[in-house]
């Protein structure tokens, strides 16, 4: 029995390596597994692959890389189990290859491939970075995860990541020539028009009249990424999750919802250390608490919001 249906893929992004999205992939999927939803982890930062790490599986020989490349037809020939009940892996597998490197053809049939899995949820672990394809599978899933930490550096580069995924969401929602030219406005620095931001750009689309503007305002009501902040220290880290939230609002025109923070802790470094995901060996740590909150939210959301995923054939390289 489909414990979820349609079955939800969620993707967990962040713009920066080492925040700790695989370590949150690992375990929600541990989680959820427990809860009795079938699930696959899918590790697609090809060029990093370390997830099956955070599970303690030993590196499959055959991933995500081999299916794209054609060496392997079925992608249910890449399910590798983990152990635990419910919970299998798809690996990055091969060496060498990168996401950047994926043509539009191999990502659709990807893509294709994880909506028929035999599964309630399927949690994709992005890599680093704002690569159009990590940002395409970012955006092809139900719901979209970012992870941060309370670093500039990482706040920095989640909000570049939010900014890039929407105006990619936009590219490939929208074909209008005119909204097509504004975006790529946007993305130079120094504009002559001063868009700096969505909001900008919905005030110069009703400027010039039409119904762009009313159209790149349903864009961002449709778009809302969920935030988890990660190794928490102090009360001033904590605040900086609703702080991102408020930002977001106001000066992009963006509704990021935060979900929660997770305390630094070294039980997590612990846990890969001994190879073993944290929820299994500390059920009753603080960090297991919060990420069962936190799993429970993202739960309750998708079943007030439910979308089918749907795939198109547009969306450029
Ligand atoms: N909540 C946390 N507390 C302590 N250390 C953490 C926490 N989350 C992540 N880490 C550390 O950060 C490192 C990177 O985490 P990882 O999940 O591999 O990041 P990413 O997948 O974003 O590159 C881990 O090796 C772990 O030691
Ligand atoms: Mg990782």
């Amino acid at each position: 029995m489909r414990l979820l249906n349609p079955k939800q893929i969620w993707a967990i992004g962040g713009g920066k390596g080492g925040v700790g999205k695989s370590f949150i992939t690992g375990n929600l999927g541990v989680m959820l597994a427990q809860r009795g939803y079938r699930v696959v982890l899918v590790d697609m930062d090809l060029g990093g692959a370390n997830l099956h790490t955070w599970l303690g599986v030993n590196n499959p020989d055959r991933g995500v890389s081999e299916f794209v490349g054609h060496f392997v037809e079925n992608v249910d020939q890449l399910l590798t189990p983990t152990g635990i009940n419910n919970l299998s892996l798809i690996s990055g597998a091969r060496d060498g290859m990168e996401i950047a490197n994926l043509k539009h053809t191999q990502k659709l049939r990807f893509l294709r491939a994880l909506q028929r899995l035999e599964a309630d949820c399927v949690l994709l672990d992005l890599g680093a970075g704002t690569a159009y394809n990590t940002i395409d599978f970012f955006l092809l899933a139900d719901t979209h995860l970012l992870l941060a930490v309370p670093e500039p550096t990482s706040i920095e580069n989640a909000y570049r990541f939010i900014k890039n995924s929407f105006y990619r969401k936009l590219r490939s929602d929208g074909n209008e020539q005119g909204l097509r030219d504004a975006i790529e406005q946007l993305l130079l620095l120094n504009n002559p028009q001063g868009i700096r931001t969505p909001k900008d750009l919905i005030e110069y689309m009703h400027r010039q009249g039409g119904t762009l503007g009313r159209f790149i305002e349903r864009q961002l009501e449709e778009f809302q990424p969920q935030l988890i902040l990660n190794q928490v220290r102090n009360a001033q880290d904590m605040r900086i999750g609703s702080a991102m939230e408020s930002a977001c609002f106001k000066y992009f025109g963006l509704r990021l919802k935060f979900l929660g923070h997770i305390e630094h802790e070294d039980a997590v470094w612990h846990s890969v250390l001994q190879r073993r995901p944290l929820v299994l060996d500390q059920p009753n740590s603080g960090t297991t608490k919060r990420l069962s909150v936190i799993c429970s939210a993202i739960l309750q959301q998708r079943s007030q919001h439910p979308r089918a995923t749907e795939l198109t054939s547009a969306g450029g390289p």
